[in-house]
């Protein structure tokens, strides 16, 4: 009885399959809801059971197909010293798919830091020119950019973002990052449980202290809570089981631009 499922492409470039991994453990929907019922799965190297030419052939005909009509996911950064030959899947380079699939979406979601930023692939010194799929691409682009940053990113704000578009038909408010603001429109810290904390100077200064196991601070311990966006504290990981700071970890940044060097180094003691 409901409409088509809108169809998807989800690319892979220079990434761990992080992302993926995340988005397999979404729960909100479960993700055979999310692939089987609310949008159609059509390309994504990770979980086709096919390999080889013929998906090679299914992602030239879904892109011919539905031109200016599918979603395109990436994850994953873009080599582009050299030309590119440093990331190639079926003889092409990571640019030359970008290139040719990307500007033919609808809409670009960037999934995780690495398309979103560069990520850990950008980091200093960059050996291969690794760029965001925004830098990458440039004008060429010519289709909306939403990124979801984040190292991985909680499925949720992937899965949010394509539901905005389901039931509004237009991608969520962005900020200066082009992220959901509903997802990053606010730091951790303002929202962190240990923000009290903060605020009565009760810091931890050392791991396996009692400081650390009654839940104090990390800020002394290079938490980067305060500079980062993103709503890790609020809807948690793993079905709302736990987050970096509740497990008693700093939040290392990573849902902002150049984290690995910009928010290095990440554990101060
Ligand atoms: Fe992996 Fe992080 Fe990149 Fe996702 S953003 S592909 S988890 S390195
Ligand atoms: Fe802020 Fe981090 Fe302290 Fe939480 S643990 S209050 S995010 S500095
Ligand atoms: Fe990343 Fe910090 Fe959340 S490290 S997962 S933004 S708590």
């Amino acid at each position: 009885t409901s409409g088509p499922r809108p169809p998807v492409v989800y690319l892979h470039f220079a990434e761990c399959t992080g992302c993926t991994e995340g988005v397999l453990r979404s729960t909100y929907p479960w993700i055979d809801e999310l692939l089987l019922e609310t949008i159609s799965m059509d390309y994504h190297e990770t979980i086709m059971a096919a390999a080889g030419h013929s998906v090679e052939e299914v992602l030239h005909q879904t892109v011919k197909k539905y031109e200016g009509k599918f979603i395109c996911v990436v994850e994953g950064a873009i080599p582009t010293a050299d030309n590119g030959i440093y990331g190639m899947i079926g003889g092409k380079t990571m640019l030359e798919i970008a290139k040719e699939v990307c500007p033919k979406s609808l809409a670009v979601l960037c999934i995780g830091s690495c398309s979103s930023f560069g990520g850990v692939q950008a980091a200093a010194p960059n050996p291969t020119g690794a760029k965001s799929v925004s830098e990458a691409l440039g004008d060429a682009l010519k289709v909306p950019v939403v990124n979801i940053p984040g190292c991985p990113p909680n499925p949720i704000n992937f899965v949010g973002t394509v539901v905005n578009y389901l039931l509004f038909g237009k991608l969520p408010d962005l900020d200066a990052h082009k992220r959901p603001l509903f997802a990053y429109g606010k730091t951790v810290h303002d929202q962190c449980p240990r923000r009290s904390h903060f605020e009565n100077g009760e810091f931890v200064t050392e791991w396996g202290s009692k400081e650390a196991q009654m839940g104090y601070c990390l800020y002394e311990m290079g938490c980067k809570g305060p500079e980062t966006f993103n709503n890790c504290p609020l809807v948690k990981f793993n079905d709302g089981t736990s987050w970096p700071v509740e497990a008693g970890h700093p939040c290392i940044g990573c849902s902002e631009p150049n984290f690995w060097d910009a928010m290095s180094p990440f554990y101060e003691t």
